[in-house]
Parts: C-alpha cells; sequence; structure tokens
C-alpha cells in the first residue's frame, strides 16, 4: 500500500488509495453525476474528420456497424479488399468502441512507409486508440525502448544464443509437466510460461529472470494495461483525468508498476554489486540514458514493462500457432528434425551458426506467420499534418490510417493455394525467385506486412527469430506432436487481432 501511494509519475495524476475500500460508495454518486455529462459531452464533441471515403457497411446502424468488426472483421475486411482491389483508394471503417479509422489501399504502403514522425505518427497512434496516457501502453520509455532493441539488442544476438539456449532449456524443465505416452497439453499456457523467463534471460539477466513473481508480472502487466484502456476509454477525454482514480483496472495496473518499480531497485543492487558476465537489455537501456536514469526505478520498470508488452505476448502467440501447426501437420516434423540434427552435427550442438542453416524451420515459421497473421491489418499511424499523395488522395490531419494485409495472404492471385498450409512454400520461393532476403521469417517488405512496415517496423524481430528458433529446435528434439481430432485448435479473431485459442489443446509425447 505505501509503494502504491508514493507513485507519482506513472500516470498523469497520484491515485490516493484511501478513495478505495470503504468509500467506494463515494463512486457511486459520483458516476450519476459524470456518466450523464459524459454522455452529452462525447455527443456534442465528437468531432467527424473528414475523410473523403465510403464508409463500409454503411447500411447498418452504427451499433451494428461496430458489432461487425469485433465479431465479423474478416468478413467485413474481404469486402473492403474486394473494393480496394476494384480500384477504390481507401475506405472508412466503423471500430469495436465505435471510433472510425481509414483502411488504405495497400498500393500507397510504398508511399507511406518512409513518411516522418511528424507527418505519420506510430506512437501517437497507439497512444490515441489505447488511450496510451492513462493505461501507460504508450509510455515515454517507449522510443527509447525500440532504440535500444535496435542498437544494442539486434546487434549483439550472436552472442546471445548460448544464454538463449541454456533459458529455454531451463523454463522447459520447469514448466512443461513429465510426459511419456500421448499426452494433452495447453499449448498457449505452456509458451506463456517458457517465453518469460527465456525474453527475461536477455531483458533483465540473471538471476532475476527466473523469479516467478517477475515471470508473471512481465507477462501479466500487458493483459492489465489493456483492461486498463478498455475500461478509460469509453470516458471523454476531459474527464479521463478525474475517473481514472477510481477505476480498479487503474488500481491493478498501478500495483503492478509499483511492484515492478520494487524489482528494479533489487536488480541495480546485484547488476551493480556482482561482476555479470554479460550485457542485457537493462545494462544498455541504462548506458543510452541521460543522467539521472540510473537511480529513476519508476523509468526503468516503465523501460522493462514496455519491452514486455512489445515482445511476450506477441512471441508467445507465434510460437503457439507454430506448435498447433506443427500437430496438425506431423508429416513435417521429420524434415525439420533431419535438417536440425545434420546442423548441429556439423556446428557441434545448438549454436547460432546452427540457426542460420534452419532453412526448412524458418520457411515452416514463416507459412505459419501466413496462415495466422497477428493482426488483420498492419501500419497503423495517426496522420499529424494533412498529406496528398501523389494521385491526389487526400488523408487529413486527426485520422488514424492502417494498411489492409491478411487479405493480402489469402489472395489466389499472390499465392498459390493460399488456403493450403504449405510448409515449404517460403523455401521455394526463397530458392526460385534470386531474392532469398526478401522471403525469410525476419524479411519485412510491402508482401511481408507481418513485422509492420516502415521506420517503425517491428526491431524485435531478429530477437524473435532466434529465441523462437530455440524453442522449437529443443521441442522438436524432446517430443512428438499430435492434434486432437486431427485438427489444429481454431484461431479467434476479436476485431482485427487474430489469437491462438488459449484453450487450445494437442498431444505430446516423449519422442520415439
Ligand atoms: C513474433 C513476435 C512479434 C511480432 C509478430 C511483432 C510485431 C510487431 C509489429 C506489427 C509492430 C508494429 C510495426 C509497425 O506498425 O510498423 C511491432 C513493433 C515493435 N516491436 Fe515487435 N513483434 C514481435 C516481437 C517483438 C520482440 C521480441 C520485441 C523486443 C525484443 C519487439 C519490440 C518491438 C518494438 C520496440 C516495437 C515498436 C517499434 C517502434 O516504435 O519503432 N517485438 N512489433
Amino acid at each position: 500500500m505505501d509503494t502504491l501511494r508514493s507513485i507519482p509519475t506513472f500516470l498523469p495524476g497520484k491515485i490516493d488509495l484511501e478513495t478505495y475500500g470503504p468509500r467506494e460508495i463515494h463512486l457511486v454518486h459520483v458516476l450519476a453525476f459524470v456518466l450523464p455529462i459524459s454522455y452529452l459531452l462525447l455527443v456534442l464533441f465528437q468531432r467527424q474528420k473528414n475523410v473523403k471515403a465510403p464508409l463500409l457497411a454503411s447500411e447498418l446502424d452504427e451499433g451494428r456497424r461496430k458489432k461487425k468488426f469485433t465479431f465479423q472483421c474478416f468478413d467485413l475486411l474481404k469486402d473492403g479488399y474486394e473494393k480496394a482491389k476494384a480500384g477504390l483508394a481507401m475506405y472508412r471503417i466503423t471500430t469495436s468502441d465505435g471510433s472510425e479509422e481509414v483502411l488504405l489501399n495497400h498500393k500507397y504502403l510504398k508511399e507511406l512507409k518512409d513518411l516522418p514522425d511528424d507527418c505519420l505518427n506510430f506512437i501517437e497512434a497507439i497512444k490515441v486508440s489505447t488511450v496510451g496516457d492513462y493505461s501507460t501502453i504508450t509510455s515515454s520509455s517507449a522510443e527509447h525502448v525500440a532504440h535500444v532493441v535496435k542498437s544494442d539488442l539486434t546487434p549483439s544476438l550472436p552472442r546471445l544464443i548460448p544464454a538463449l539456449v541454456e533459458e529455454v532449456d531451463l523454463s522447459i524443465q520447469r514448466a512443461f509437466p513429465e510426459i511419456d505416452d500421448w499426452t494433452v497439453v495447453k499449448m498457449n499456457k505452456l509458451m506463456l510460461d517458457v517465453i518469460p523467463q527465456v525474453s527475461a534471460r536477455i531483458f533483465v539477466g540473471e538471476p532475476l529472470c527466473r523469479d516467478l513473481r517477475w515471470i508473471e508480472l512481465s507477462r501479466d502487466y500487458t493483459l492489465e494495461a489493456f483492461a486498463a484502456s478498455r475500461a478509460i476509454k469509453p470516458w471523454h477525454p476531459w474527464l479521463r483525468p478525474f475517473v481514472y482514480r477510481f477505476l480498479p483496472e487503474m488500481r491493478v495496473l498501478h500495483k503492478t508498476l509499483a511492484e515492478a518499480r520494487d524489482f528494479m531497485t533489487k536488480i541495480a543492487v546485484d547488476r551493480g554489486t556482482k561482476q555479470t558476465k554479460l550485457n542485457v537489455m537493462f545494462d544498455w537501456m541504462k548506458a543510452r540514458s541521460p543522467a539521472g536514469y540510473e537511480t529513476d526505478y519508476e523509468k526503468q520498470a516503465m523501460a522493462q514493462v514496455s519491452l514486455s508488452l512489445a515482445a511476450i505476448h506477441t512471441t508467445s502467440m507465434a510460437s503457439t500457432h507454430m506448435l498447433y501447426d506443427l500437430a496438425a501437420h506431423p508429416e513435417i516434423v521429420a524434415p525439420l528434425r533431419e535438417e536440425l540434427e545434420a546442423a548441429m552435427a556439423e556446428t557441434g550442438g545448438l549454436n547460432k551458426d546452427t540457426l542460420t542453416r534452419l532453412k526448412k524451420m524458418d520457411s515452416f515459421m514463416k507459412e505459419s506467420q501466413r496462415a495466422n497473421p497477428s493482426g488483420l491489418t498492419t501500419f497503423k499511424r495517426l496522420v499529424t499534418k494533412d498529406i496528398t499523395l501523389k494521385d491526389g488522395t487526400f488523408l487529413p490531419k486527426g485520422v488514424i490510417i492502417n494498411v489492409d494485409s491478411s487479405m493480402r495472404y489469402m489472395d489466389n492471385t499472390l499465392y498459390e493455394d493460399p488456403e493450403e498450409f504449405d510448409a515449404w512454400r517460403y523455401l521455394r520461393l526463397r530458392e526460385t525467385t534470386g531474392s532469398a532476403g526478401h522471403h525469410q521469417f525476419v524479411s519485412s517488405n510491402t508482401e511481408s506486412l507481418f513485422w509492420g512496415q516502415g521506420r517503425h517496423a517491428c526491431p524485435g524481430r531478429f530477437f524473435a527469430n532466434a529465441e523462437i528458433k530455440v524453442i522449437l529446435a529443443r521441442l522438436l528434439l524432446k517430443y512428438d506432436f499430435a492434434a486432437v481430432g486431427g485438427l489444429r485448435p481454431k484461431n479467434l479473431i476479436f476485431g482485427a487481432s487474430v489469437s491462438p485459442n488459449p484453450e487450445g489443446e494437442i498431444f505430446l509425447r516423449a519422442r520415439r
């Protein structure tokens, strides 16, 4: 409780914990007053941006359009994609919370992808859509984190592989049950136990990476921040500075952040006094910060949880999809193992040189991402200055744009038999097109939009690639896989985001 009371800088104000508990009764009175006013202000001040583009599903009223986006987004976007293919430059969609966003024809991506942040802003778009000032989803640490991932983490990857391998082994040993004969497991839960520990080895180092509470906190912060975002978003911006103090979701978030700060004080002492062999994100973020950061534990905590938010659920979802796909396509297990064992024999174990030889695994991973992208759209940006594109298309300041991505992955004019799961699709493209760099798991180009695009394309993809390859390698050597009922668990599509079924089950047994 005391730590919470003294945590002023994560959010715009300080939550006074005494407003909770017995005094919660006040909330009822406050809400009775605030709700009608908030609604009135919403109606009066919601500004319609002047975008000249048709609204998808305009035959429905707003409530039904919101529902359609939330529960039938794929069908909605398919309709938009067909219209874009026929030449439509852009269209508007009503999102789950009733706000409007613009979906641009993919052809504009080349022109837009390198525009500076003062025209098209990534962080501001996330801030608007997640109420980032309150939910902390876009903290002031976001740019710092991206910079350090690019400048230090990626170049250091070859040196980090032995630590990654060790942590993957330790986490599998801890998180996976003892398995001999076919056993049903919930793979998403296992990945959400393994990935935070493995990531933490490189984000905060030993011994904190094995602290069960840190593992839980670095995983759950993301869920708590999104819950806070959902709770505050319906309130009018003028009321948010007042209302957020009363929201239970905010209280949970504050508590987690206070705890993260306490972890930072411990780790600073730990890393300050011990001779640490390996520099990790914690050290690099400190080295690249202005004076004062080393004792600013709130900033350090914010940087760590922001990093976890970008890294943990994304990687856990991608690896879960891959393991679901492996279970549903047992015929690809033997070729993957053969490639892996040959590479390990040539390189003397599982190391950086082994990973670069795993071309079949790379192709399989990319195909799994094509079949199960993390989102139906990409390149979410806030237009921060009026933009007129070369063909005269006008994007007014204030709108949020996106580009349709997932429909392209299922377009049979772009992919042969797109509905088929073809694990070696990208291997063939690598071999036959003469542009190997275009078809790798980490490739980011206007056809591979899994990592976003342009100056903000995911800088963590090289780390994610290494982490997932090491995990898959270890699991392939240890287990056989089979799908329950022969099919992989179905994805959940909620709005434009796609997730593996968290309760999805597959069979594992010790490798025969
Ligand atoms: C399979 C796992 C991952 C997926 C699918 C993924 C996907 C993405 C996407 C789509 C974006 C937005 C890019 C854009 O709009 O142009 C992004 C941004 C970002 N990702 Fe990842 N990511 C993954 C893993 C990671 C990891 C492991 C890290 C950190 C080590 C990371 C760090 C970041 C950061 C810092 C940004 C913001 C970049 C910026 O502000 O310029 N991501 N990621």
